[in-house]
């Protein structure tokens, strides 16, 4: 990753990871990633914020090299998880008169994730200030961005909050700002989707917090940094709010075409009735754009077939996951086809455990549809556009 310069005396230095293509093992990368680290020279001390991916330490240390940096007095450790932390070994091994910066939490997660020596860390409390010389850092406690021990480091005299994941995107450029990519948007609104929603109430008091300092920059710990911070911040504030949109999300899948024909059906039905819909047949739909979806959605429904009796193996998984990101949807169906019997619909209620949704009543059908069944799914459609109107959702 070229060193960019962001302000003077401070850089963003980190690593891009152009072929990366999933995250967790699990989480499609379209457009890689990057990793994000921030230098800082103050008049008297210079800081390091976050590192890198372990398997991209050349790249930072590169960096540091080219910036003839041969003292870092503090490294930040604003969020422990290993894709910023991972390179802190051989960084605090390369200088090592340096002393690691963060909290109590971030201690206790760090050291058995990383081997590190107590010694070299300094524990800081929230609000705490630490002075570069002519820079001041504030630390800045924000938990569940993403784990329980994140924290913001806030750049008093220049203004820019270094936002650990919050705010970040999975998006590797050769540009730094967001203003120059076509497609920040929405890749950081994937990034809100499979990250951060499941945490969406702990990010409505983090923007209050946040609103209380004068902020010209945020430099999050992947993707582009926002040079234009009021527009992610207020996208952020849409995305939390209970606020959902005249959607619905099929999420489907089908052996003989009966399941498949039924989601035709609803699709035709429901877009008759004015309301978008976004059917994702499980086969081939990346988890990450059923999560995307899932961020404004009124409704989803869930079609399967019945195997051995219980949903489809592919419709669990995705229906796990939508539980584990906890999105503000208002109602879900549930239509499919069985051969001989089923339980699908306590099985749906027990993955789903965790959503706060109004289960409309289930279209089941044994076999083949027939007229009579395809008239069961017009009523779903209809009861579906009649709730999200009477909800006076946005559209409906
Ligand atoms: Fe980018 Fe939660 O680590």
């Amino acid at each position: 990753m070229p060193i960019h310069k962001i302000m003077e005396n401070i850089y963003s230095v980190g690593a891009i990871d152009w072929d990366r293509t999933l995250f967790d093992a699990l989480i499609p990368l379209p457009y890689g990633t990057s990793y994000n680290a921030y230098l800082i020279r103050g008049s008297k001390k210079t800081a390091l914020i976050d590192t890198v991916e372990p398997a991209k330490w050349e790249d930072l240390k590169q960096n540091l090299s080219k910036l003839n940096v041969d003292k870092i007095d503090y490294v930040v450790s604003n969020h422990a998880e290993q894709d910023h932390s991972g390179s802190l070994p051989h960084l605090l091994d390369l200088y090592p008169e340096s002393v690691l910066i963060t909290g109590k939490k971030g201690r206790d997660m760090l050291v058995p994730l990383l081997d590190l020596n107590e010694e070299r860390i300094q524990i800081i409390e929230d609000r705490e200030e630490l002075s570069l010389g002519d820079k001041t850092l504030q630390f800045i406690f924000a938990p569940w961005v993403h784990w329980p021990e994140t924290m913001f480091t806030y750049l008093k005299e220049d203004e820019i909050l270094f936002s650990c994941d919050l705010f970040g995107s999975h998006l590797a450029s050769s540009h730094l700002y967001a203003s120059r990519h076509d497609n920040w948007l929405p890749e950081a609104k994937r990034y809100y989707a499979e990250i951060m929603m499941p945490f969406a109430s702990r990010i409505v008091k983090h923007l209050e917090t946040i609103s209380r300092f004068p902020v010209k920059m945020i430099a999050p710990s992947h993707g582009p940094v926002h040079d234009k911070p009021d527009l992610i911040l207020q996208y952020y504030q849409q995305w939390v709010s209970e606020e959902v949109k005249n959607e619905v999300i099929l999420i489907y899948a089908s052996m003989h075409g009966s399941t498949e024909n039924l989601t035709m059906h609803l699709t035709d039905a429901l877009i008759h009735r004015g309301v978008r819909v976004m059917p994702f047949n499980t086969i081939s739909a990346d988890i990450g754009e059923i999560a995307l979806a899932l961020v404004d959605a009124a409704t989803v429904v869930v079609a399967s077939p019945a195997i051995l009796m219980g949903l489809h193996p592919n419709i669990v998984y995705a229906t796990y996951i939508m539980n584990s990101l906890k999105p503000k949807t208002r109602f879900a169906g549930l239509i499919g086809s069985y051969g001989w019997a089923h339980k699908m619909v306590d099985q749906l209620k027990n993955l789903t455990g965790d959503l706060k949704v109004e289960l409309l009543e289930p279209v089941l059908i044994k076999g083949y549809p027939t007229i009579q069944d395809y008239e069961q799914i017009d009523h779903l459609a209809e009861l579906i556009a009649e709730k999200h109107r009477s909800a006076g959702i946005n559209g409906a």
